[in-house]
C-alpha cells in the first residue's frame, strides 16, 4: 500500500513500508498521517487523517500516544486485541522532532506481535502448576500416613499393613510421574533429530504384547495381535516405538471394559500422509465407554484427562499420549483416534517405511 503523505521524505517512506512490523505515525491531534503495510490489517478501512482511537481503541496505547504527543520522549506497554482471535502486542511510542505545522508526524508507534511468546509463557506456567499439583497430592498422602503411623497406627498391625500399601501406591505414582516427565523431556529434545534404525514392527509388537499378558488375563481381556505377512521395515528407534505401543495398549486395558477384547493389528499401507512413502499402520482397539468427540483433539496435551478422577484412580497422570505424540512426530508418522461412544476406541499410528524397502 503506497500511503502518500507530506510528513516524511520519500526514502523514509520506502523504509517504513518495507519494515515487517506495524509502524504508524500520528500528528499532534493524534491523527494517523502515515502507516505501513504491516499495520494496515490492524487499522480501520480509511485510517488516514483520522484519530488513532478509531482504529485502535486501547486505553493503554492511547494514553501512551497522548503522553508522547504532549512532550514525553517515549512510552511503551502491551495491549490485547480479542477478535477475530486473541493477539497480544507490545508497543513503543517515540517522539519525533518538533515541526511547526500540526499535520506533521509527532509520534512514531511501532507494534510487536508477542502472542506466541505469551502463549509459551502461559504453557510453561500451566506445566509447572500441573506438575506441582500432581506431585503434591501423593506427597501429602504420604506425609499424612507417616504421621498416622507414628501416632495411633503404630501398635495396630493390620492398620500398619494397610497404610504401608497405600504409601507404596502413592510413592510409585510419584515415581511414574517423574519417569514420564523425563521421557517427555527426552523426546522433546530429540524431536527434530530423525531416527535411523531399521525396525521390524512385527517382532516389536509381539514383545510388547507379551509384557501385558498377565495384566490382560487378570482383567479377563483377551489381547489379540494380528500381523500382516508383508510388513515392510520402518525407520525408527526401537525403545521409543516400544514406549508408543506400551502406552496405547496400557490405555486400552485401562479404559476398556473388563471381559472385552483388545485388538492390536499391523497392516502395510500404501501411503503415509504427508510423507509420500509407504508404511505400516498399527491400530490398538478396545471396547469401552469411548471418548466424546470434543475431547479427541485435546488427548495429546500434557496432563489432559477426560475424567480426571477416574483416570487418576487408575494410576494415570495424563502424560502417556503426550509422549506418544512426540515420538510419532519424531518418526514423521501420524496418530489418529476414532471412537464410537459406548462402543469402541481405536488409536492408529502410521509410520513411514524405510525408503528402498
Ligand atoms: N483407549 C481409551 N479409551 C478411552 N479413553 C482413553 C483411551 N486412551 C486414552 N483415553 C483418555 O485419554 C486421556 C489421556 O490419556 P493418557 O494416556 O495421555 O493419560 P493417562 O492414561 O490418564 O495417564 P498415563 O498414560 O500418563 O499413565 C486418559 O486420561 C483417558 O481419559
Ligand atoms: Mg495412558
Amino acid at each position: 500500500m503506497a500511503v502518500k503523505s507530506k510528513s516524511i521524505r520519500r526514502i523514509d517512506a520506502a523504509i517504513m513500508q518495507s519494515l515487517p512490523v506495524p509502524v504508524i505515525l500520528v500528528n499532534r491531534s493524534r491523527e494517523i498521517v502515515e502507516y505501513n503495510e504491516a499495520a494496515a490489517p490492524l487499522l480501520s478501512a480509511q485510517p488516514l487523517n483520522r484519530d488513532l482511537a478509531l482504529s485502535l481503541r486501547h486505553p493503554k496505547l492511547l494514553d501512551a500516544v497522548d503522553l508522547v504527543v504532549a512532550g514525553s520522549p517515549m512510552a511503551s506497554g502491551e495491549f490485547v486485541i480479542p477478535a477475530p482471535f486473541s493477539q497480544t502486542f507490545q508497543f513503543t511510542v517515540v517522539s519525533l522532532k518538533e515541526k511547526k505545522s500540526s499535520e506533521y508526524a509527532r509520534a512514531l508507534l511501532t507494534l510487536n506481535d508477542i502472542t506466541s511468546i505469551r502463549a509459551t509463557e502461559q504453557m510453561q506456567a500451566d506445566f509447572v502448576a500441573n506438575v506441582s499439583h500432581e506431585l503434591r497430592s501423593p506427597l501429602s498422602t504420604l506425609i499424612g500416613f507417616i504421621e498416622t503411623l507414628r501416632g495411633v497406627g503404630w501398635g495396630d498391625d493390620e492398620a500398619r499393613e494397610r497404610f504401608l500399601a497405600i504409601m507404596d501406591t502413592e510413592a510409585h505414582r510419584m515415581k511414574r510421574l517423574i519417569d514420564d516427565l523425563l521421557s517427555l523431556s527426552k523426546v522433546e529434545v530429540r524431536e527434530h533429530v530423525r531416527p535411523s534404525e531399521s525396525v521390524e514392527l512385527g517382532a516389536l509388537l509381539r514383545e510388547v504384547v507379551d509384557t501385558f499378558a498377565l495384566r490382560a488375563e487378570k482383567k479377563n481381556m483377551p489381547l489379540n495381535l494380528s500381523l500382516a505377512d508383508d510388513l515392510p521395515p520402518i525407520v525408527g528407534e526401537l525403545d521409543e516405538l516400544a514406549e508408543v505401543f506400551t502406552n496405547l495398549i496400557d490405555n486400552a486395558l485401562k479404559y476398556g471394559h473388563q471381559g472385552t477384547p483388545v485388538q492390536v493389528a499391523a497392516t502395510p499401507v500404501a501411503w503415509v500422509p504427508y510423507r509420500g512413502t509407504g508404511g505400516v499402520a498399527v491400530s490398538v482397539r478396545n471396547e469401552g465407554d469411548g471418548i466424546a468427540p470434543e475431547h479427541i483433539p485435546r488427548l495429546t496435551e500434557r496432563f489432559y484427562r477426560v475424567d480426571k478422577g477416574r483416570s487418576r484412580d487408575l494410576g494415570g497422570t495424563g502424560l502417556g499420549l503426550a509422549i506418544v505424540k512426540h515420538i510419532v512426530n519424531r518418526h514423521r508418522g501420524r496418530l489418529t483416534v476414532s471412537s464410537v461412544e459406548g462402543k469402541t476406541t481405536t488409536f492408529t499410528v502410521t509410520l513411514p517405511a524405510r525408503i528402498g524397502s
